[in-house]
């Protein structure tokens, strides 16, 4: 049957894992329109970004709508914010280039994240002491139930660290909706947000003192590049789990245990801890169990050697889960989507 969407489609040059699977039906979305085909809303759907929070664990049976929704422009401006909204498509890092380019800071501690602007607000994408959700304003999506434009506001998109609506609902897994556009509001009271650590030890090698946006875009870009695998050259998906958030009697316990533990206490009493850490400790830094293993440089970053696939993902994922939970009962999550 012909259709408005592609046959049998790999998908291993959309994730950035390149992990093998086919697409029974692959459609790229260019304008929000196409969305509205109401065979659409009858059918079984994935809605697929940059590909860089994926694991394919094989063939999909559903009609992947691949976002490739494109613009950018100055939406609004008042006395306190300048408001800018990206098309979904649109690569994350070339947008964020772009608002320092035009003079609309903010956004500069997400520098270089892979991915699309469609895909910051689901995983409320975050680095270096910014968390999207933090300038998201509002987002426009298409509803596929209610066969509608949908707008949400930042209330609405219940922004926690590495979580939101879109997660907590389920709709990430079961394509009831496809962010189609993303609005950020962006201070016109600009501050450097250079406490993390990296950063701040970066700046001080280059020896600024007062940074610009572009310094501290500059000084990630060079933290990351250190750091984080390039998925072109070793196919990764990031930070591969969360970082646990425990409660501060087993963080104090474990700390007492083991003092080098980095912990960071959460707004709620609870603290977070440094999973590359743990994994470390746990002898998984630079070490694999087949073609996929943990980064030399940051052991939190799950790659595909050469020739993986979904299920040997999953085998070295259960290995190291099991393995920092037999040494500090600390259960690791995955942050990526399996599909
Ligand atoms: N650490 C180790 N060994 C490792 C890795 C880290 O001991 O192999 C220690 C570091 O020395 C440091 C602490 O763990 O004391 C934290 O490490 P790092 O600053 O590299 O950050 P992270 O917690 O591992 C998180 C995010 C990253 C984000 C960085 C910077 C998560 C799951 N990951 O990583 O986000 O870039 O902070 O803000 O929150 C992503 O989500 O894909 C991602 C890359």
């Amino acid at each position: 049957m012909s259709g408005p969407y592609r046959t049998d489609v790999d998908l291993g040059a959309f994730n950035t894992l390149a992990l093998p699977g086919q697409a029974a039906r692959y459609q790229r979305i260019t304008d929000a329109a196409q969305l509205a085909d109401p065979t659409l809303a009858s059918e079984r759907r994935f809605v697929l970004g940059g590909g860089s929070n994926l694991v394919l664990t094989g063939d999909v049976d559903r009609r992947v709508l691949h976002m490739a929704i494109a613009g950018r422009r100055l939406a609004g401006e008042d006395d306190s914010a300048w408001y800018v909204e990206a098309g979904a498509g649109e690569n994350w890092h070339d947008f964020v280039q772009w608002t320092l380019a035009e003079g609309w800071p903010g956004l500069e501690n997400l520098s270089l994240i892979p991915g699309t602007v469609g895909a910051a607000p689901i995983q409320n994408i975050g680095a270096y002491g910014l968390e999207a959700g933090e300038r998201i304003t509002r987002v426009t999506a298409w509803d596929f139930t209610k066969q509608a434009v949908c707008q949400l506001t930042r209330n609405d998109c219940r922004f926690t660290y590495r979580d939101s609506l879109f997660k907590q609902e389920g709709w990430h897994l079961d394509g009831r909706l496809a962010i189609t556009a993303v609005t950020f509001r962006l201070p016109k009271a600009w501050q450097p947000n250079c406490r993390y650590a990296d950063v701040a030890q970066e700046l001080a090698t280059r020896q600024i003192t007062t940074p610009t946006p572009r310094d501290i875009a500059d000084a990630v870009i060079a933290v990351r590049q250190r750091k984080l695998p390039d998925p072109a050259v070793t196919p990764n998906a990031g930070s591969f789990f969360h970082n646990p958030i425990v409660s501060a009697e087993q963080a104090a316990a474990l700390k007492t245990a083991h003092p080098g533990l980095p912990t960071y206490p959460q707004p709620d009493g609870r603290v977070k801890l440094a999973a590359g850490w743990l994994i470390e400790q746990a002898g998984w830094k630079g070490k694999a169990l087949g073609p996929v293993g943990m980064y030399e440089k940051q052991a939190l970053v799950l790659v595909n050697l050469g020739g993986a696939t979904g299920n040997d993902v999953k085998r070295t994922m259960a290995a190291v889960q099991a393995d920092v939970l037999a040494r500090f009962g600390v259960s690791l999550t995955p942050e990526p989507i399996f599909l």
